[in-house]
């Protein structure tokens, strides 16, 4: 596969078939990840997997937690919330989304459920968590995560595999940390949800869009 077809191929998926990924696939997926740029080459990430019954025990924790409207609390500072073209641009992907999944903005009972889905991670029968050395819970340190975590999506791609970014997979650490043996001093920085996209539903169609090149580049 091209490089540049791995980069546009990959595309977050809300809707995952049940089928388990093989242990082998997600080697040889992290087996290319592993490449990915690090400061210094520090590699200072761990990848810890959670598929078959850890993946469903996480799952119908975090539902919980979001059935009972906890609030998050990751290890890691989140934005509180956006403003001007950034808040457009999030307010646009939610409502091309929601539209695009048949949801109407006033069935709350709807939208509710798609939040409880994304604390199931969309049904994917694997969570991929990476994590970073304690030490380095500074923002600068989470380039790193971000650099084998996209490299990871993308190599996912040329695996016939499916794969979205979850913030809501790392709203509770603890029970991540519990569940996959994690040491405290490991922090989560992000959990990727990974599958074989369902063929039929919208939520793995869904495609969002970008802003042009000259609206994000210039020469100086
Ligand atoms: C750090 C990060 C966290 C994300 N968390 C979520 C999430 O919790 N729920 C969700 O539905 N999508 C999540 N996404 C996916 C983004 O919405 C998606 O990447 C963006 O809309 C661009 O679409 P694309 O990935 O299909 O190209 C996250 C993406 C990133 C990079």
């Amino acid at each position: 596969m091209e490089f540049n077809d791995a980069v546009l191929g990959r595309k977050s998926t809300r809707a995952f078939l049940p089928d388990p990924v093989p242990r082998e696939t997600i080697t040889r997926i992290v087996d290319v990840a592993r490449w990915a740029p690090s400061w210094g080459n520090t590699q200072p990430w761990e990848i810890v997997i959670a598929d078959g019954p850890k993946c469903k025990t996480l799952a119908d924790l975090f539902e919980e937690e979001g059935r009972k409207g906890v609030a998050p609390r990751p290890d890691i500072d989140m934005p509180l919330g956006f403003h001007g073209d950034h808040k457009r641009r999030y307010m646009e992907l939610g409502r091309e989304l929601l539209t695009f999944m048949g949801i109407e903005r006033e069935d709350k009972e709807a939208r509710i459920r798609h939040y409880l889905n994304m604390y199931r991670f969309f049904e994917a029968p694997c969570v991929v968590y990476f994590t970073i050395d304690g030490g380095l819970n500074v923002p600068y340190s989470c380039l790193d995560v971000g650099s084998i975590a996209t490299t990871f999506c993308c190599a996912a791609v040329q695996e016939g595999l499916g794969t979205i970014y979850l913030a809501a997979s790392m709203h509770f650490p603890d029970i991540v940390r519990k569940v996959l043996e994690i040491p405290a001093d490991k922090k989560i920085v992000i959990g990727v949800a990974l599958g074989y996209p369902h063929p039929d539903a919208p939520a793995a169609r869904f495609r969002s869009d970008r802003e042009q090149v000259e609206a994000i580049m210039r020469f100086a």
